[in-house]
């Protein structure tokens, strides 16, 4: 029930299209121009069945960023970075030739306005910054990224927040190098990638525990565009995850197809926020296999819990869970934290479920068997996203059901908001 309803909230989010870059000093490519290449190689122009040597760093490998340049990422807060469709959008705007055309929060100032109104799918597909423990950035593979942050509302505003994780220990002397990677919904009909390389650096760390080897990340969210209603947790990379390196001429690690990309947020078990979980202690007791038909939910160790692992095969969670996923951010983030306090719940000792509990910062809320699919099939008239919500909330029998619903109306105030500023944004 919940499925269909979020689903026929996606009708209502607003639709862009546009190409967008991680501005900083420290990036490759930071003055690289319409011209610089043959062809328009600018560090917004997508990335779509290139060659190895022209999508990795964008093909930007020639032009490094300024010895001593580097984007600071604060552990455990966040890290403000800047994505505009022009650098003149960016308080970087002095080495731009368009010269300064900041617009506040708006990623692509000037631009005329369009709609993009086409597929009933939204563009805000969330994107990820990326880390290696590296500084020779002749020496980096694509498998040796780890994602460590999340943002699944990117691209929206041109301030973006990633969240870094508290437990990033400190890089090598030289500095760690970083990426920007976005993948934007498929309305558009192109398949594209984007990839900014910089160079980063941790500060405030205080943890020595190394990041994981990154895994590839899997399918295992809801995917109600292509026919999938809930999600399969069992099917998720749990802990450090490679980004997506997708319709490529060469070496991708993805192979969907035009019409389903990956994306960076629940699809592919990228949460919101800080990825606390990429951490070599982080599963002590090891992640077991992903399959479709594993039940075994791993709960991570997060510094200062005790970590264990809970069962997540109850009908509960696998037929409420899934939907916000897909579309909703807050929401995505409110059903999660219902998943992991009740896997908690069903554990078996107490001992379990508080340890469950101070991971993941609240398990005093059960979700209650009552909210699962079935039980009120909505009818076929046109109804406002507003109307479905309230008589959904006159069925809400669990507060954490109102939490969601609370969490889905916000976005939908929000993304009205936001709706404005999208008419100015149009690809280019
Ligand atoms: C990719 O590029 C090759 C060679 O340039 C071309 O033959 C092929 O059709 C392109 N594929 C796609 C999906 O655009
Ligand atoms: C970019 O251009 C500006 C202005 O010409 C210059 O000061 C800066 O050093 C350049 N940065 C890089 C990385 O080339
Ligand atoms: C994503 O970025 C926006 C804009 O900066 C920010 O408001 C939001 O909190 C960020 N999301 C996360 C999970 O940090
Ligand atoms: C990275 O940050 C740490 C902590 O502030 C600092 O000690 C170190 O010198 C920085 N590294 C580089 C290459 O700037
Ligand atoms: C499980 O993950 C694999 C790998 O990403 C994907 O191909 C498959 O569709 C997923 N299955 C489900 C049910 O999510
Ligand atoms: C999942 O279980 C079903 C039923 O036992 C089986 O047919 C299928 O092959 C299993 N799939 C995987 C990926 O293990
Ligand atoms: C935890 O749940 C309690 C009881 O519902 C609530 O008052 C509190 O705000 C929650 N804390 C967090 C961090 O969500
Ligand atoms: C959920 O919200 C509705 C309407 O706001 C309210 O009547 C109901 O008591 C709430 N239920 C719970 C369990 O909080």
């Amino acid at each position: 029930m919940i499925a269909i309803v979020l689903l026929s909230l996606a009708a209502f989010l607003p639709l862009t299209a546009g190409h967008a870059a991680f501005w900083h000093p420290s990036m490759w490519g930071f003055n690289v121009t319409a011209q610089t290449f043959s062809y328009d190689n600018r560090p917004v122009t997508p990335l779509m069945n290139y060659t190895f040597e022209q999508w990795w760093f964008h093909g930007h490998l020639g032009y490094p960023p300024n010895a001593g340049d580097f984007f600071d990422l604060p552990a455990g807060q966040p890290a403000t970075a800047q994505i505009a469709c022009d650098k003149g959008a960016t308080t970087f705007y002095a080495s731009d030739p368009g010269g300064d055309i900041q617009d506040g929060d708006n990623v692509c100032p000037g631009s005329p306005i369009s709609e993009f109104h086409t597929t009933g799918l939204d563009d805000v597909k969330g994107c990820g910054l990326a880390i290696t423990y590296n500084s020779d950035v002749a020496d980096v593979q694509p498998g040796d990224f780890t994602v460590f942050s999340i943002n699944q509302t990117c691209v929206w505003t041109r301030f973006t927040d990633f969240q870094v994780p508290a437990r990033m220990p400190v890089c090598p002397e030289g500095g760690c190098i970083c990426a920007f990677f976005w993948i934007h919904s498929p309305d558009s009909g192109a398949e594209q990638n984007y990839m900014n390389g910089f160079r980063c650096n941790v500060t405030g760390a205080t943890s020595e525990v190394p990041l994981a080897t990154p895994q590839l990340p899997r399918r295992c969210g809801a995917d109600p565009a292509n026919g999938r209603m809930e999600a399969d947790l069992g099917n998720c990379t749990y802990g450090a995850k490679q980004p997506f390196y997708w319709f490529q001429a060469e070496r991708n690690n993805m192979f969907e197809g035009t019409y389903s990309p990956p994306f960076y947020n629940d699809l592919y078990n990228f949460k919101d926020g800080a990825q606390d979980d990429i951490f070599q202690d982080s599963y002590p007791n090891g992640i077991p296999t992903p399959s479709v038909n594993q039940t075994i939910i791993p709960t991570p160790y997060l510094g200062g819990a005790i970590s264990t692992a809970t069962s997540a095969s109850t009908s509960a969670a696998a037929s409420t869970t899934p939907a916000a996923a897909s579309t909703t951010t807050a929401a995505a983030a409110t059903t999660t934290a219902a998943v992991d306090t009740t896997a908690a719940a069903i554990s078996t000792t107490t001992a379990m479920a508080s340890t469950t509990t101070a991971a993941t910062g609240n398990g005093s809320e059960t979700l209650t068997p009552t909210t699962s699919a079935g039980t009120g099939k909505p009818t076929c008239k046109p109804r406002t996203a507003a109307s479905r919500l309230r008589s959904l909330r006159k069925r809400a029998r669990s507060s954490w059901l109102n939490s969601t619903l609370d969490a889905v109306q916000g976005n939908i105030r929000r993304h009205r908001s936001m709706h404005d500023r999208s008419k100015l944004w149009r690809p280019f």
